[in-house]
């Protein structure tokens, strides 16, 4: 796993960036495009207990899963360590939720939310959507009987994640996740 985005400066991500990391838009033309493959999503195993997944070969050594969602499966509220990203519904359908404000990204356990900050959207059949840096959300299968299948995509490749409890509008910092720890 690599960490050398991490710990650049943002000038020289500036002077790296047209040629080496794929954009939010190539990571969206990639996930709606696997998402599009039924031999790939047909591969995958489905487990009614919990999540199961593969890893794929994202475009510009981005990092790719293509993840499979029992009815009722979802991730809690959680960012992805600073990675831009993209997904797409492969197979049924997902909720996300997630907040349309920036939360500093350091230095706080608990931060309440403004009102209105919150966003809904559903994702079937091939819908996908892009993020940035700084996107916090939820994913869920709210199916009480089929199976979704997605298709994500995360550069630099997930260099850690935050996990999140709410309550209410109350956002606690609960935990960080490193790669080591996801197998
Ligand atoms: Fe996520």
């Amino acid at each position: 796993m690599s960490f050398r985005v991490r710990t650049s400066t943002s000038s020289c991500q500036a002077s790296l960036a047209p040629q080496s990391a794929p954009s939010e838009a190539e990571l969206l033309a990639f996930v709606r495009r696997t998402a599009a493959d039924a031999e790939l999503v047909a591969a995958l195993p489905l487990d009614p207990e919990g999540r199961t997944w593969i890893r794929l070969e994202g475009p510009g050594g981005s990092e790719a899963w293509l993840i499979g969602w029992p009815p009722g499966a979802g991730t809690g509220w959680h960012d992805h360590g600073g990675s831009h990203g993209a997904f797409a519904a492969a197979a049924g359908g997902l909720t996300e939720q997630s907040l349309a404000a920036q939360l500093p990204t350091e230095g706080w356990k608990v931060l309440e939310l403004a009102d209105g900050v919150d966003r809904e959207r559903r994702l079937t059949g091939g819908d996908g959507r892009a993020f940035g840096p700084h996107h916090v959300h939820q994913v869920f299968n709210t199916s009480p009987t089929e199976h979704a299948v997605s298709v994500h995509a995360y550069y630099p490749p997930l260099p850690m994640m935050r996990r999140y409890g709410r309550t209410g509008q109350v956002l606690r910092l609960e935990q960080v996740e490193w790669p080591e720890e996801w197998g």
